[in-house]
């Protein structure tokens, strides 16, 4: 059976609204493995302005990318904020969403599995089983508290960037041969984009 499909690339980004923003920075996105990518990140204790040039970039390395969502380490931050856009039909209009703080606040014991794909470790697809339904509390750029039940992909999305708040990767479910196959494949890609 074909399972649902998560690849970053799967996102159309013409219809992102933060390209049009010229000032946004279209920042670097780290690539596994990197020390910073490893580490539990800070909770986020005040919306200054620089957070909201950060998730304002975010949103636009992620649509840039393209991705459906997108941590703030892997920008190199080290804070808890993630963007996401799960919004796949050309015809729905997006739906950008900066979480703050997230935090898991009830799962399903329902369990899906979907075709997981990172930004940080490119062309790299794996089976991921994780609760199919879960809600999420998260502060919003409006200093607002915000709480939402997200399913599908929007779920999987959740789960998986909220794991590099912590320091966990989608490879972290994956046997460790298959790990450290993927491991030294981006080692190897890594030395070549350093080459140049
Ligand atoms: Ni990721």
């Amino acid at each position: 059976m074909a399972t649902p499909c998560y690849h970053p690339s799967a996102f159309l980004l013409h219809h992102c609204p933060q390209r049009r923003k010229s000032k946004n920075m279209i920042r670097h996105i780290l690539i596994h493995p990197d020390p910073r990518l490893k580490r539990l990140s800070d909770p986020i204790s005040e919306i200054s302005a620089d957070v909201g040039k950060l998730a304002d970039d975010m949103l636009s390395t992620m649509y840039d990318a393209p991705g459906v969502g997108l941590a703030a380490p892997q920008v190199g931050v080290n804070q808890r904020m993630f963007v996401m856009d799960c919004v796949k039909n050309p015809d729905t209009p997006p739906r950008p969403i900066v979480l703050i703080n997230p935090e898991i606040t009830w799962a399903s014991e329902d369990l899906t599995t979907y075709e997981e794909g990172c930004l940080s470790i490119p062309d790299q697809y794996a089976d991921v089983e994780r609760p199919s339904e879960v809600r999420v509390r998260w502060l919003g750029l409006d200093g607002k508290t915000h709480e939402e039940q997200f399913a599908g992909l929007w779920a999987t999305c959740a789960q998986h960037e909220i794991d590099h708040l912590d320091g966990k990767l989608f490879i972290d479910y994956l046997r460790p041969l298959k790990r450290q196959m993927i491991t030294r494949k981006m080692e190897k890609l890594k030395r070549e984009l350093a080459r140049g």
